[in-house]
This record gives structure tokens, sequence and C-alpha cells, in this order.
């Protein structure tokens, strides 16, 4: 048993913000960025929360599956950065979907959401407990970033990315296999100190800017290396894949550098790796399904070829899921 995705789409805010915006008030420079980074540009949405940046790529996925929308039985919506701590972003795009009948949460594992939210769809539609499943990865990162501290400001960028999980109709494809994990101990190098119920919002925790991303950059990177790499190996080992049978890597996009250290690690080439950094920054839980997304409608995905998801993020999370990319005869 098997579940695949069926239809998938993103958006991202037309606000674009390049590396010479920040020249201009941060002690920075676009050499420094593209070197330390691989980012170029990302976009800010200026007005909405995330399930704005949500709903646009449901809306566009939905039609593209040509389904009516009440046949959605759940929609999970992996992010950071909901709209509210309650109720869930899930009930605010399901209310603006307008779909009824259906039930749904969110998910929040940072940069591996996309990752832990679709292995939890898979279980839902493999159970049977769910036959159409909206998965929604999407942050609006701008919501959480200092631009006054350089080390995070040109890191980030909004944006999500929205796919629907069903059974394949084909059990030797769809998401083969999964790999994932969590290790608390990874949270004091990257966490959000205030407006949660440790520390709710006060005047102290906004004087002392605590609503804002706390990363101990070179603490996460370290870690990224080794975790992003160790579990995208260990899973086509597992799997019997060697770098020849991989048609891509799909890597969160977090820094080049970690992307590349973990495609070494793999034996894969460039041209097999999944990069837009360079466009659109680190948006957490949005940067794996943009990337499905772009190289699909690019035609760069054919049936058949064999996908390794991978992920790591604040926690620590990270994980790897083995994807062997299936049509349905719908995409
Ligand atoms: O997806 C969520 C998980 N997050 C990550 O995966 C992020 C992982 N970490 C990183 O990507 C990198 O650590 C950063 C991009 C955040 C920083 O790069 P780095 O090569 O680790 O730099 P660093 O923190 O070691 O800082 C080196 C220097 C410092 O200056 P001094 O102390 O050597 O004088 C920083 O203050 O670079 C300085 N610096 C900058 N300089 C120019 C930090 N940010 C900037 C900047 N422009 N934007």
């Amino acid at each position: 048993m098997s579940a695949t995705i069926t239809s998938i789409a993103h958006y991202l805010p037309p606000d674009i913000y390049t590396n010479e915006y920040f020249e201009k008030y941060l002690e920075t420079s676009n050499e420094w960025i593209l070197a330390r980074t691989g980012i170029h540009e990302r976009r800010f949405l200026k007005e909405g929360a995330t399930s704005d940046l949500i709903v646009p790529a449901a809306e566009e996925c939905i039609a593209k599956r040509g389904i009516d929308k009440n046949e959605i039985d759940c929609i999970l919506v992996a992010t950071v950065t909901p709209d509210h701590n309650f109720p869930s972003t899930a009930a605010i795009v399901q209310h603006k979907l307008g779909i009824k009948n259906c039930w749904g949460f969110d998910i929040s594992a940072a940069c591996s959401g996309f990752v832990f939210a679709m292995a939890t769809a898979a279980s839902l539609v493999n159970s049977g407990a769910a036959k159409k499943v909206l998965l929604c990865g999407g942050d609006k990162m701008s919501s959480i970033v200092n631009f006054n501290d350089r080390a995070q400001a040109i890191l980030f960028g909004d944006g999500a990315g929205v796919c629907l999980i069903e059974k394949s109709d084909d059990e030797a494809k769809g998401m083969l296999d999964q790999l994932l994990f969590i290790d608390g101990n990874g949270g004091q190098y990257l966490h959000q100190k205030a407006g949660g119920s440790a520390k709710p919002a006060s005047h102290e925790s906004v004087d002392n800017q605590e609503h804002y991303i706390y990363q101990d950059g070179q603490a996460v990177f370290k870690a990224a290396v080794v975790g992003m790499a160790d579990v995208s190996t260990e899973i086509m080992k597992r799997n019997n894949l060697t770098s020849e049978d991989i048609a891509w890597l799909v890597p969160h996009q977090a820094n080049l550098r970690i992307i590349s250290a973990t495609a070494n690690r793999m034996g894969i080439g460039p041209e097999k790796v999944m990069i837009n950094i360079d466009k659109y920054g680190n948006t957490t839980a949005g940067t794996i399904p943009i990337c499905l997304s772009e190289w699909l409608s690019n035609g760069k995905i054919k049936d058949g070829d064999n996908l390794v998801l991978s992920s790591f993020g604040a926690g620590f999370t990270w994980g790897a899921i083995y994807l062997k990319w299936h049509t349905n005869g719908v995409i």
C-alpha cells in the first residue's frame, strides 16, 4: 500500500527583496550573502498571514486535480508561523476554501514540517482514515524575522506549497519509505523565546525582542550538515538505491552549503539537486513543496523517477522520504 501526490501547486508573494535591499541598511553585502548562503533574493508578503500564502496554492492544487473541493476529507498545515496560536491554520484554510465535512490540524516541525506532515498524510491515507488529504506547507517567516539582525534577516522568505495526497493506484510507486527524527536538545540553538505558554507576551518580552527567531547559526549549520546527509544516505542504503538510481534530491532550502554537503555525501551531482534558494531563501515548511511544484511544472519530473526529500530544522527535527514519482494518471 502506498500514498502518492496527485496534484501540487505553490504560491509566492509578488514582492521581491534582493540582497541589495539589505545592503542599504545593514552591514552586509551581496557577496557575503551569496557566498555563505547561496541566496540572492526572497519574497515577503506585505499584508496577510500564512493562510493567505496557502489558500491560493490550495485553490490551484484542487483545480489542477479537477475534483470537487468537498471530496477533501482532511487538511494538514505544516507551519511555525500559524495565523494565530489558535484556532489552527488548518481551520482557517478550511473556512477560506469553504470545504465542508472535513477535519484537520496543524503540524509544528519547523523546516521538517512538510516532510513530517507528508508522512502523517500518507499514514492517514494508508490506514483508510482519509482518502484525499490537502497537505499544506507554508510560512510567513517575515512575521518572526528580526530585520535588524543581519545573520537572520537575509536568510528567510515567505511562501507555500500545497499538494493532494491520495492512495497510489500502483503500489510500487508513491511514498515508499520514511526516516524521521526529533531531538529536543537542539531546541537551545533555534527557537522563539516568547509568545508561548513558557513566556507569554509582555511589555518586557517585546522590549527584549523575544518574539523574533533566536538562532545560533553555526551550531545549527553543523548539526544540519550531519543530520541531512546521514538521513539521506541511510534512506538510500536501506532501499538499495545508488546515486545513479536517484533522479532528484529535494532538499530543504536553508543554506546552499548544507545542500551541497548533503548531495556530496550521497554522491549526487548538482544537476540532480533541486535548488531554488537563490530566488526564495528559506521559506521553512514551504521549501520542499515549492521545489516539487516548480520542477513538475517545468516538466523535469517523470513517472518512475526516484526522489529523496530531505530536511533539517528547529527542534531539532530532521528526516527523509523516498518517493517514487507516480503520475497516478492525473499529473
Ligand atoms: O532552516 C532552519 C535551520 N537553519 C539553518 O539551517 C541555518 C544554518 N546556519 C547557517 O546557514 C549559517 O550559519 C549562517 C548563514 C546563519 C551564518 O553563516 P556562517 O558562515 O555560519 O557565519 P557565522 O555565523 O560564523 O559568522 C561569520 C561572520 C561573523 O562575523 P565575525 O564575528 O567573524 O566578525 C558574523 O557576524 O559573519 C558575520 N555575519 C555577516 N556578515 C555579513 C553574519 N551575518 C552576516 C551578514 N553579512 N548577513
